[in-house]
């Protein structure tokens, strides 16, 4: 049994939510208001038989006990690994000596830029030669409190003394240039990065320091500001500015204000705005977004009055698509975060700061202006068709309203949503007089589609009556788990055969919007085993992100934890995880090994045994939804209440469907070669 086998055997999930929300017992199952969001009827599941838990509301997420507290407490695997095991009870077994010294390093550099932070802090508050520093900082309106909580430093003009004083505390010059707090040029000399800056510590999402922005102090120095090195410690792409201080007020309030610039958070907490935080001078990348929407339902995009004049003219905007498509970075503009809206389920709305300001000035002239623009944000579609509608007058004639409609489709059809999608088109179509049906056939996207959706009478019977296991799945490490295991390992492999997953799944949607959901794209809450879970995630974000190899970037990012269970995946003899496959495949496969070693060439039959491990993942994934909807159905005083809606029944249907699909889809594979 995995130590997380034995911890979810351990922890009774009930009382391991208990400790956060009010349950209560309605039949066999627990209800209480979710706690991942603002609601007033409870849709908030948890399931004693099956150990998992689910929101049948605005979140719609579920999961286990591992997933409800790393989603409660904000912590990652290894930091739910490490409390849960000790609330169970479980030894952990040790990191073996090279993970141990991967993790010693990682903490002490942070523990080195920890003391730098603390160097730079006192030198603001106490060095003589920091007078005019401290003259700069009021005079841009940062009180004391405000130095004191965002830890605001200089860095003095002096081209060792910050690395001086790192070497007291005892590290090695090495750590130092490795931190980031000083560089060795090409003659081995070594000196301070920073010098005469106001140092602006930067904090991960739980607070601990790990770089540092820092702004000249002299009027046209290059560049403005200087910020520490990408590292896999101060990663830019995953950060945002001032969350570990805004993480609460925008759960709170559901929204998070994202501007462009240290000293806007600085000023915006300060005004009590504290819902606010900044990139960090790059592009928002999907990861930040999808941190955001963890907290938040709603983003509201502080626009620079120059990324709006840009954007207002709107050139090239086929070029920024095609760069979308291909980019996971997302640029600070309505452009960038457009197919947003739908997947991740945000209200993205836009703000446009008036001219020649920036939010910092904007509230210390008038907090109460900010506030107002904040209250008339709006959805960024619109601000899109604004903008794109802008030079059209009452008199335009159609080929000029045509042309900007056309400039506009493809970036108002980039979201997943189909909601979504339609809702842009009419109001594109309100905007330029052209009637929906017409700008319809524009977009070229939409094959017929077809409405046989609903599943024959005698199919959703069939499964219907199908009942629910009496195990406790996810219980045992048993036949389906080393099955995970499988794919998973057989996607460490080669990553790339994500792709050909997710297309065959696009594919057996054949083009039914309804099924969108439940064929989605291969998703974490595919496997059980939540450090396969967590495994996923971070190679979901090594294949989308472009600056590194996606193999290297997915070992930078591995936590030592999940490090281990990649090694066991990886060296876990080929026999234990052939035994989880059915016996045909088995066959199959060893078939195409031997085939494999003959001609020593990639065998084609090979995708073959992956897109059937996937197709057998989802439908378990289906499976185990099932079960939670055959709970439900048991608890007649369950579903007298919120969970009668439409959205309920529709899910009950597409999962009824797409298992059907699925099924069909496996036996071709066995039977046939099939068609992808
Ligand atoms: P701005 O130039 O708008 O700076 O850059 P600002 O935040 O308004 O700062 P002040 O008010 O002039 O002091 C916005 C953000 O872009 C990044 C920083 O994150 C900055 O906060 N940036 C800017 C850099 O990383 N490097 C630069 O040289 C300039
Ligand atoms: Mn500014």
């Amino acid at each position: 049994m995995s130590v997380v086998d034995e911890v979810k055997a351990r922890l009774d999930i009930v009382d391991v939510v208990s400790g956060y929300v009010h349950l209560q017992k309605a039949g066999r199952n627990f209800k209480a208001l979710c706690p991942f969001h603002h609601e007033k009827t409870p849709s908030f599941v948890v399931f004693p038989e099956t150990q998992t838990w689910r929101c049948f509301g605005a979140c719609g997420e579920g999961g286990d006990v591992f997933g409800f507290v790393m989603k409660a407490e904000g912590w990652d695997f290894g930091e739910a690994l490490r409390n849960l095991a000790k609330r169970a009870g479980v030894e952990l077994t040790p990191l073996t000596p090279a993970q141990q010294q991967q993790v010693t390093e990682h903490e002490r550099l942070q523990g080195l830029i920890e003391e730098a932070a603390r160097f730079f802090h006192q030198q603001l508050l106490e060095a003589p030669a920091a007078e005019t520093v401290r003259a700069y900082v009021a005079g841009r309106g940062l009180r004391a409190e405000t130095v004191t909580a965002f830890q605001l430093g200089y860095a003095p003009d002096d081209w060792h003394q910050a690395m001086q004083h790192l070497q007291m505390l005892g590290y090695t010059q090495d750590e130092i240039v490795e931190a980031g707090i000083a560089i060795r040029n090409e003659q081995g000399n070594v000196y301070d990065r920073f010098r005469h800056r106001l140092m602006i510590p930067i904090r991960d999402a739980r607070g601990r320091t790990v770089g540092f922005g820092a702004r000249a102090l002299e009027k046209d120095a290059v560049p403005k500001y200087l910020n520490s090195p990408q590292s896999p410690l101060f990663d830019k792409g995953r950060l945002l500015y001032g969350l570990d201080r805004a993480r609460r007020a925008i759960r709170e309030t559901e929204t998070a204000v994202i501007v462009e610039g240290y000293m806007d958070v600085l000023q915006a907490h300060q005004a009590g705005f504290a819902n606010v935080v900044a990139q960090m001078g790059t592009a928002l990348t999907e990861d930040q977004l999808r941190q955001l929407s963890r907290y938040a339902r709603r983003l509201i995009l502080a626009l620079d009055p120059d990324v709006a004049g840009t954007t207002a003219t709107m050139r090239g905007l086929n070029v920024a698509r095609e760069t979308l498509q291909t980019d996971g970075a997302v640029t600070f503009d309505p452009r960038g975060v457009m197919r947003y809206t739908g997947t991740l389920e945000l209200d993205i709305r836009v703000i446009t700061l008036p001219e020649g300001h920036d939010p910092d000035d904007l509230i210390r002239e008038n907090p109460q202006a900010w506030k107002e623009l904040l209250e008339r944000a709006i959805p960024v579609a619109e601000y899109v068709i604004q903008r794109g509608t802008a030079h059209l007058t009452p008199q335009s004639s159609y080929q000029e309203r045509e042309q900007a409609a056309r400039a506009l489709l493809p970036l108002l059809t980039l979201t997943e949503s189909d909601i979504e999608r339609s809702g842009n088109i009419q109001a594109l179509a309100r905007r330029v007089r052209i009637d929906e049906r017409t700008l319809l056939q524009w977009t070229q996207r939409r094959r017929a589609e077809r409405v046989r959706a609903v599943p024959t009478v005698r199919e959703q019977r069939r499964l219907a009556e199908r009942p629910a296991p009496a195990v406790r799945a996810g219980r045992s490490p048993g036949h389906s788990a080393l099955r995970e295991g499988f794919c998973l390992r057989l996607l460490l492999e080669q990553p790339e055969r994500l792709y050909a997953a997710n297309r065959l799944l696009r594919e057996l949607q054949n083009g039914e919007a309804w099924l969108s959901e439940v064929l989605a794209p291969l998703k974490p809450e595919d496997f059980t085993r939540p450090d396969y879970q967590a495994i996923f995630r971070v190679l979901l974000q090594a294949l989308y992100q472009h600056e590194m190899e996606p193999v290297d970037y997915f070992y930078a990012h591995l936590s030592p934890e999940l490090r281990q269970v990649v090694e066991e995946l990886r060296v876990a003899p080929e026999e234990e995880l052939e035994q989880a496959l059915p016996r045909p495949l088995r066959a199959e496969l060893r078939s195409i090994r031997r085939e494999q070693a003959r001609l020593n060439a990639q065998p084609e039959a090979d995708i073959r045994v992956w897109l059937r491990e996937v197709l057998a993942l989802r439908l378990r994934f289906l499976e185990r939804e099932w079960n939670e909807f055959y709970f439900l159905q048991q608890d007649a005083q369950l579903l007298s209440g919120d969970l009668t809606g439409a959205g309920y029944h529709e899910a009950l249907r597409a999962n009824i469907r797409a298992r059907l699909i699925l099924t069909k889809a496996l036996s071709r594979v066995k039977t046939q070669s099939p068609s992808w």
